[in-house]
């Protein structure tokens, strides 16, 4: 059976079973902080599992995309030296969310395995492991299903700690977790390994193929377990692995699916394909990354990004290992995206883009690779003991862009180990230089800590009441703050909008009797909002009122600007493509800032199309809508979410017509055409593949408009015409210019010719030769050619060297009469005279051009022209 057989047969043996079919989510766990990539087929139904989302089902299959490499669970460094470890693989996974529980999901499972019409594997084949206390699932696997107690294995808590157990399975260090009950398949005597609890475990001759998790409890940051609401059951089995063990094969890497990808990935390195472990770590990590990309990953140097960049530079140092020879990974994306885009048509979708970010990236990473492999060669070859020492590998990382895994995967590749802790002494030292050469400005959320959360009344307000419940001076609570005094106030509630999602806080001021806090900015740290300003009078104390009154014009002007990001981000994502994503935006009263992910600049006629489209929008004057609502929900009304960012329970879904729906918190317009206009200033790219555009709106655009039509007006005063006739005006200027350039030409052609007339008068007779060295200054290059060409004609046996000062610039041509080139060489003269004027030049025997920048060595290089002649004949 084929890898896409048996991800088909697995869905509807479910689907029979009465379980809904659920698409994968995507790799960006978009609504968990806590997870660093979907790592399980579970996580998009955590909340589920909680009790704190319901679904319209109890039942649900899926085949999930996974990336372990960089979280709780991480696979990085054993891909490609083991026959099942991956960074991206596939779990086919069936769930009940207080529907059924373990009798029913160990029979599913033992059906789907063994009966004829489905996997049909050999009983005898299967060994069953279970939570060393749970009896109740020995029970049903030895009496309901006739598993011998030969191959049924306990395992307690075999990790040093309570439940810390491979059969006690836990998403994180917090969420659902419970005692589970794995499969596992004996691939033959003739591979080496024992059966799980042995010490041979590790071997690769019994592959665990299924794991299902009796979902109990909720561990919570603590430590503490609670019951959930209703037990449930979550499964996982990773479609590589039951691949190949339906195709017979002993290694995940000899499935179907990864042969072509092998193939592929030899094909771009150049190296044959014996399946050596660098070319598996290549064709493993082509398909973490190029899934990454198509999900909105770039690489960076923090978070996701980062895993990317860790697993992107690891495969080309693999390939480079191999012999790849400039820029390979990016070739593999094709074979990729035929193996496996008709499952998930992203990949289609997105192949150009994805090529792209991992060919820059390789690009950029080939730039220091060499280097720093050979400052690793040069460390290795002094190293004295079996640790690679953490400032090695630390400038490596800091100077060469070298991850520390990847150090430390060259170090095991030779016995030897890294400094981890090391490398980590180093990285805070850094840490701390960053932080103290910008230790000027006070960073309020690391020493504000207060438990209040204040109100927001923005959405519908401008101002009100409000009482302050702390106040800050320099980082320190204080009870009253002076006149004259800088600081922050902390209110129960206020309307002022607190900056975040781009959006700038608020400014205005608060009034209690004759105080007056000037508020410059408003910022967020948990749920207080602080209003960051100085006092202008009077005092304030902890625990009285004031009045807030946001600045309404700067509001309005902000809001407007926000709007029209979203209807930016929507009109973008029709000109340019789906692949374009939110990068960063920066949202105030004058402009907006929107960065996004797009490969190369865009077209003036995208540009143009891209305001049409917003202006479009703008007039059809749509409402804007807010809803509070649950994630899921938002979801399914297509809202766009940024990747990474933390959702709560509910979001804000803020839409316009059918046009724009993305999850916002931020202040808008009330209705679209408030915008009036959006003209965009200017577009540019900010880092690789991503493009930063710029613009303005409402009063703005209008100034930015009158500007422009200002210079319009100015630039056909200067030709006296009109905005109406100016282009044919400058036209007419241009081509008159163009006329008198030409003239001018002929003209100075024809000076240069009677300057020539009376030049030849004046050349010296040395021995027969007549020798000419004269000054022109004003002459360009051109000209003096053209004059020693005519000079040469008129004097015959001569030695010609012409010099001017132009543009600041000495300018020489020398000419030496054909009959004479046998003696005297005009780049030989032109050498010595280039020298006299600090330059250099050179050129035929007859003709030789040059120049310098010491005007006033002139007259002594060309007075080199006599000796010159008088030593060569
Ligand atoms: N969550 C479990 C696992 O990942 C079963 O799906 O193994």
């Amino acid at each position: 059976m084929k890898s896409a057989e048996i991800r088909e047969a697995f869905l509807r043996f479910f689907e029979e079973q009465g379980h809904t079919r659920v698409a994968s989510s995507s790799l960006i766990p978009g609504n968990d902080p806590t997870l660093l990539f979907t790592n399980a087929g579970m996580n998009q139904f955590k909340d589920c599992f909680l009790g704190q989302e319901k679904r319209a089902y109890t039942r649900a299959v899926s085949s999930q995309k996974c990336v372990r490499a960089g979280g709780k669970h991480n696979d990085l460094e054993n891909v490609g030296y083991t026959a099942r470890h991956h960074t991206f693989f596939e779990m086919l996974g069936n769930f009940s969310f207080g529907d059924y529980f373990k009798r029913d999901a160990i029979t599913y499972a033992w059906n789907f395995l063994t009966s004829e019409k489905w996997l049909n594997l050999p009983k005898e084949k299967l060994w069953v492991t279970v939570y060393a206390s749970d009896d109740e699932a020995y029970d049903i696997w030895t009496k309901d299903i006739g598993v011998p107690a030969e191959r049924m294995v306990r395992i307690g808590d075999n990790k040093g700690a309570p439940y810390a157990s491979d059969n006690f399975w836990t998403m994180g260090d917090t969420g659902p977790c419970g005692p589970c009950t794995e499969i596992f398949y004996d691939h033959g005597a003739d591979i080496w390994g024992g059966p799980p609890g042995s010490p041979e475990e590790d071997g690769d001759r019994y592959i665990e193929i299924w794991n299902n998790v009796f979902m109990q409890f909720n561990r919570t940051a603590d430590g503490v377990l609670h019951p959930l609401p209703a037990p449930s059951v979550d499964t996982g089995m990773g479609l590589e692995r039951i691949s190949a063990v339906l195709q017979h094969v002993h290694s995940n890497y000899e499935i179907d699916l990864f042969q072509s990808l092998l193939t592929a990935s030899a094909k771009a390195i150049g190296c044959t394909n014996d399946a050596q472990a660098s070319l598996k770590v290549v064709a493993d990590h082509i398909r973490s990354c190029g899934f990454l990309v198509a999900d909105g990953v770039l690489p960076s140097n923090e978070g996701r990004g980062y895993v990317l960049r860790r697993i992107i530079r690891r495969a080309c140092r693999h390939g480079n290992k191999l012999g790849a020879k400039g820029s390979f990974f990016y070739q593999i994306v094709a074979a990729l995206v035929a193996e496996m885009g008709e499952a998930f048509p992203e990949l289609k979708s997105q192949q150009a883009h994805i090529e792209r970010v991992l060919k820059a990236e390789e690009e950029q990473f080939a730039k220091t690779l060499e280097q720093g492999l050979k400052i690793l060669e040069q460390d290795l070859a002094e190293l004295k003991g079996d640790v690679v020492p953490g400032d090695v590998v630390f400038k490596l990382y800091d100077t060469y862009g070298f991850p520390m895994d990847l150090t430390g995967d060259i170090a095991r590749e030779r016995s030897l180990t890294i400094d981890e802790e090391g490398f980590e002494r180093e990285m805070e030292a850094q840490r701390v230089r960053a932080r103290s050469a910008s230790s000027f400005g006070m960073d309020y959320n690391s020493l504000v800590k207060v438990d209040v959360a204040t109100e927001f009344t923005g959405y519908t307000a401008h101002s009100g009441s409000a009482k302050i419940v702390a106040l800050y001076k320099e980082g320190q609570s204080v009870d009253v703050l002076s006149e004259g005094e800088a600081g922050v106030v902390v209110l129960n509630q206020t309307p002022f909008y607190a900056e975040s999602g781009g959006q700038i806080g608020d400014c205005g001021f608060l009034q209690a009797g004759a105080a007056r806090f000037d508020v410059r900015d408003t910022t967020k740290t948990g749920g207080a909002f602080l209003h960051h300003g100085v006092l202008d009078s009077g005092s304030l104390i902890v625990g009285t009122p004031v009045q807030t009154h946001v600045d309404a014009d700067v509001r309005h002007a902000t809001s407007l600007n926000h709007s029209a990001t979203h209807l930016l981000h929507a009109a973008l994502r029709q000109v340019l493509g789906e692949h374009v994503q939110q990068k960063g935006s920066l949202v105030d009263s004058q402009r907006l800032r929107f960065d996004f992910s797009h490969f190369e600049a865009i077209k003036p006629e995208q540009l143009k199309a891209l305001e049409d489209i917003v202006n479009a929008e703008i007039r059809k004057n749509s409402p804007v809508e807010t809803e509070e609502t649950d994630i899921e929900t938002a979801k399914q009304k297509g809202a766009m979410a940024l990747f990474g960012e933390k959702y709560g329970d509910s979001v804000r879904v803020l839409s316009m017509g059918d046009f724009s729906v993305e999850l916002c918190g931020g202040i808008h317009a009330n209705r679209t055409g408030d915008i009036g206009l959006l003209k965009i200033t200017s577009e540019g790219g900010v880092a690789s593949g991503v493009r930063r555009i710029e613009a303005v709106t409402g009063a703005a655009a209008l100034a930015y408009l009158n500007a422009a039509e200002e210079q319009l007006k100015e630039a056909a005063n200067l030709v006296k015409g009109s905005r109406d006739n100016l282009i044919d005006k400058l036209s007419a200027v241009l081509e008159r210019n163009r006329l008198l350039e030409k003239q001018l030409e002929q003209l100075q052609a024809k000076a240069a010719s009677a300057a020539g007339d009376d030049l030849s008068a004046s050349a010296l007779d040395v021995k027969g030769v007549k020798v000419l060295a004269v000054r022109l200054d004003g002459q360009d290059g051109k000209a003096l050619l053209a004059l020693v060409d005519q000079l040469k004609n008129k004097l015959g046996r001569a030695v010609i060297l012409l010099g001017s000062v132009h543009e600041e610039k000495v300018v020489l041509v020398a000419g030496v009469t054909k009959d004479l080139t046998g003696q005297l060489k005009a780049g030989d003269l032109m050498k010595q005279a280039a020298a006299a004027v600090g330059g250099k030049g050179g050129g035929r025997p007859d003709m030789a051009q040059g120049g310098g920048i010491d005007a006033g060595a002139l007259d002594a290089a060309l007075a080199l022209t006599v000796p010159f002649v008088e030593q060569g004949l």
